[in-house]
């Protein structure tokens, strides 16, 4: 039976351990992982097998859907051979399969959904179509036991978003980018500064030493009061400067510069982010403590996931702004910050967890927003305009 848009059904909860393989292929990763989860929510990567498409799309400066999509084709059997060696099972201890349904890039996300209802339909194991962008709201929880509710910040190359994350599939979105996404800017000023592909890592290498208070570089939406970013007036004005630049100092002083307005906006949305969370939650804390003080804001937990939440600048600039609110931080582990499977399995497992699975014709979706009320409601790009996937 379908369930409306998610063309999931409900099936019972489960009670044991569930052993899930998930199927990464949206963007310019093929990855499969074997994830274990105990119904306590202890998950436990048994294997994460990531094979990065860099060198195919190098020469092109960023991602070519075709390119990305024949890569998957070539790579996902062996890619997923190798993640059930690794993890020292057969096909028959697995549980369920999760593939990434969307948003991404259509024809690799066909790829590895096409891949998981074969397996599923062979081994006769549920399916579970995962939204990418859950699989990176959960993936804190593959290097901790993390509980919910807590506000996220996904930040990859195609998103940019605040979060309150009540549970799995139960997540409204605070905020989002109303141009380019923060891994998206780090990767055109990157280009525009001649610092080659992925960006991100680059422009990051390229920072160290350098000293950006030299310029002056714009701040976007100041004074707004939601918590949406803006990134294009940063990336015209920084791909200018780029063309000034003679010497590797002032390449290192303007990557640092960049580097710095991007985690300072990053920082400023999620303060706010923050203070409406709490205040929010302000409740729940209130009753979490018996005597009815808030035991020194406790329970608050800030997340910062996807892609970008592997540059250190940003980590620690988000830190010390969760810090100053009084919440927890978390991010990932390095290796499940940027696109892998681990993360897609977790999200599958605790679906199946919840016994939500989905039908075997599940559509390849390439916009699907975690958040489907609100975009619909209030979308940030009307239909047909380019921009952020979701
Ligand atoms: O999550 P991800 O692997 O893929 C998407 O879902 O988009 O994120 C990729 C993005 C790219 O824009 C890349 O430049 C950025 O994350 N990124 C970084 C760093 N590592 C990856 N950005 C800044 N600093 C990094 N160290
Ligand atoms: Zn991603």
């Amino acid at each position: 039976m379908s369930m409306g848009a998610d063309y999931s059904s409900r099936t019972g909860a489960t009670t044991g351990d569930l052993t899930v393989l998930g199927l990464e292929t949206s963007c310019d990763e093929t990855a499969a992982s074997v994830v274990r989860l105990t119904p306590d929510g202890v998950a436990t990567v048994l294997s994460s097998v990531v094979h990065s498409q860099i060198e195919d799309h190098a020469a092109f400066g960023g991602v070519v859907p075709e390119i990305a999509a024949r890569s998957h084709v070539e790579m996902i059997d062996g890619v997923v051979r190798r993640a059930m060696a690794d993890a020292n099972l057969g096909y028959g201890e697995l549980d369920g399969v999760a593939a990434t349904a969307g948003p991404g890039l259509v024809g690799g996300v066909m790829v590895g959904l096409g891949f998981g209802k074969a397996v599923a339909l062979a081994r006769d194991l549920p399916l579970v179509a995962v939204n990418h962008l859950e699989g990176h709201a959960v993936s804190a929880r593959l290097g901790a036991k993390v509980e919910y509710p807590f506000l996220l910040l996904l930040v990859s190359g195609g998103h940019c978003q605040l979060l309150e994350v009540r549970g799995i599939g139960d997540m409204s979105r605070l905020g989002t980018t109303i141009d380019d996404a923060a891994g998206e800017a780090f990767d055109k000023i990157a280009k525009a500064m001649g610092l080659g592909y992925p960006g991100g890592p680059a422009l990051e290498r390229m920072a160290e030493g350098g000293d950006g208070s030299r310029f002056d570089l714009p701040r976007a939406l100041l004074g707004r009061k939601d918590c949406d970013f803006s990134f294009s007036g940063l990336k015209t004005a920084a791909s200018r400067l780029a063309q000034t630049c003679e010497t590797d100092q002032d390449r290192a002083d303007l990557a640092d510069a960049v580097q710095n307005a991007i985690a300072r906006q990053l920082s400023e949305r999620s303060d706010r982010a923050m203070a409406d969370f709490a205040e929010r939650h302000e409740q729940r804390l209130k009753q979490a403590s018996p005597a009815g003080e808030v035991v020194g804001q406790q329970g608050l937990l800030f997340v910062v996931a996807g892609g970008v939440a592997a540059n250190k600048t940003v980590r620690r600039v988000l830190e010390a702004t969760a810090a100053k609110r009084g919440f927890d931080f978390l991010a990932p582990p390095m290796a499940y910050c940027t696109d892998n499977a681990a993360m897609i399995a977790l999200a599958g497992a605790e679906r199946l967890q919840l016994g939500l699975v989905s039908d075997i014709d599940a559509p390849a979706r390439p916009r699907w927003p975690l958040d489907e009320a609100r975009a619909l409601a209030d979308p940030v790009h009307p239909t047909g305009r380019k921009g952020a996937k979701a």
